[in-house]
């Protein structure tokens, strides 16, 4: 009896320390699994918010690179059909794109595309280096192809002299016209007369390597020629005729429809014989003559004089103003119409 008592009692007390006990683990497993269980939801709420985010970023480089998609687009279009008139528009678009490509947003949209987070199927130009860094080289060429550009050749020997003030004026104005000026004084260099040796035939260049063959390239890239002289004996600058006739006649690319002009400075008389022998270089060749108000002449004597000549000055900027214009209209009629058809050269002279 007592041996079963015992028994009784081992087992009540065993019985409780398993009560005991699993109500002690359930307290922690429940307190376990709370943990767990708060755990598990913060990191559920935090990928969540991961998530929205992340959504959130696409959506906004999505929406960015299809308005600089579209902006490519259309820079791509205007750039197949380019006139003078699209010009200032694809210049702001063309800006905006360059802004977009050298930005942080643009690094940023690129990385989300590396990295896979942006739809597969959709139109991406933007996002390659390559293709935009393309597409503005192409446009920084045409635009350097399409700036306008004059060139002055200087027939004075005298530094800073009258011709040189005459020049300036015109310079002045050809920059606020937007057109590229580029003065080269040719008047004070050593520049022998041509040789009739036919070499220029062959070779495409005078037989003298000198300024003349460096005016050359400068004179084929540019859309308008002015030539300036100081009246002597009622006649040019000799070395700025030497210049001129090895420059035309070594020279063999078309010079039609590039506007000439001539200067011409003078104490007092020949400007208007001085005006018409330079005039003639752009006559023989299908150059059209911008002119001014008046006869394109100044007066001075003395380095510096042409500045109090206010009539002869003005003449200067209203010629260059002229010449602006008709280098301008000239690309949009050959935008729009091509250059005048050429016929096969007829030489004939007067013995046969
Ligand atoms: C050799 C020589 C011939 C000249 N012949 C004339 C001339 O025929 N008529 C005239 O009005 N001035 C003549 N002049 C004066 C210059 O044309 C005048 O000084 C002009 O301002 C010079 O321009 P520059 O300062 O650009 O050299 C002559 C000057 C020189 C040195």
């Amino acid at each position: 009896m007592a041996g079963n008592r015992s028994l009784r009692k081992r087992n009540y007390r065993m019985k409780n320390i398993g009560v005991a006990t699993s109500v002690f683990f359930y307290g922690y497993l429940r307190k376990i699994f709370f943990i767990f269980g708060w755990l598990y939801d913060r990191m559920n709420e935090s990928s969540l918010e991961e998530q929205t985010g992340m959504i959130h970023e696409v959506d906004i480089s999505l929406e960015r690179i299809k308005k600089y998609e579209k902006i490519m687009h259309d820079v791509e279009q205007m750039l197949e059909n380019y006139s003078k008139d699209k010009a200032l528009a694809l210049q702001e678009q063309v800006a905006e794109l360059e802004a977009y490509y050298t930005s942080d947003e643009w690094k940023h949209d690129y990385e989300l595309d590396e990295a896979g987070n942006l739809p597969k199927d959709m139109k991406r130009g933007v996002l390659s280096q390559d293709g935009i860094y393309n597409l503005l080289e192409r446009y920084n060429e045409i635009e350097e192809e399409r700036t306008m550009k004059v060139l002055i050749i200087n027939g004075s020997p005298r530094v800073d002299g009258n011709t040189t003030v005459a020049v300036n004026e015109m310079v002045k104005t050809f920059e606020d016209e937007g057109i590229e000026v580029e003065v080269v004084q040719i008047g004070n260099k050593d520049v022998r007369g041509c040789i009739a040796c036919g070499t220029c035939y062959k070779k495409g260049k005078c037989v003298f390597d000198d300024v003349v063959n460096e005016l050359a390239p400068k004179f084929e890239a540019s859309d308008g020629l002015v030539v300036a002289s100081p009246v002597y004996y009622a006649s040019a600058n000799a070395t700025l005729i030497a210049c001129l006739d090895r420059l035309f006649y070594s020279t063999h690319f078309d010079k039609t429809m590039k506007v000439g002009a001539s200067v011409v400075v003078a104490r007092r008389g020949g400007l208007s014989a001085t005006f018409d022998e330079l005039n003639k270089y752009f006559t023989i060749c299908g150059m059209p003559i911008a002119s001014s108000q008046y006869w394109n002449s100044v007066h001075g004597r003395e380095k510096g004089e042409a500045k109090q000549d206010a009539e002869g000055l003005q003449t200067m900027r209203v010629l260059a103003r002229n010449m602006s214009f008709l280098i301008k209209s000239i690309a949009l009629g050959k935008d729009k119409y091509g250059l005048p058809q050429k016929e096969e050269r007829q030489a004939t002279h007067f013995i046969r």
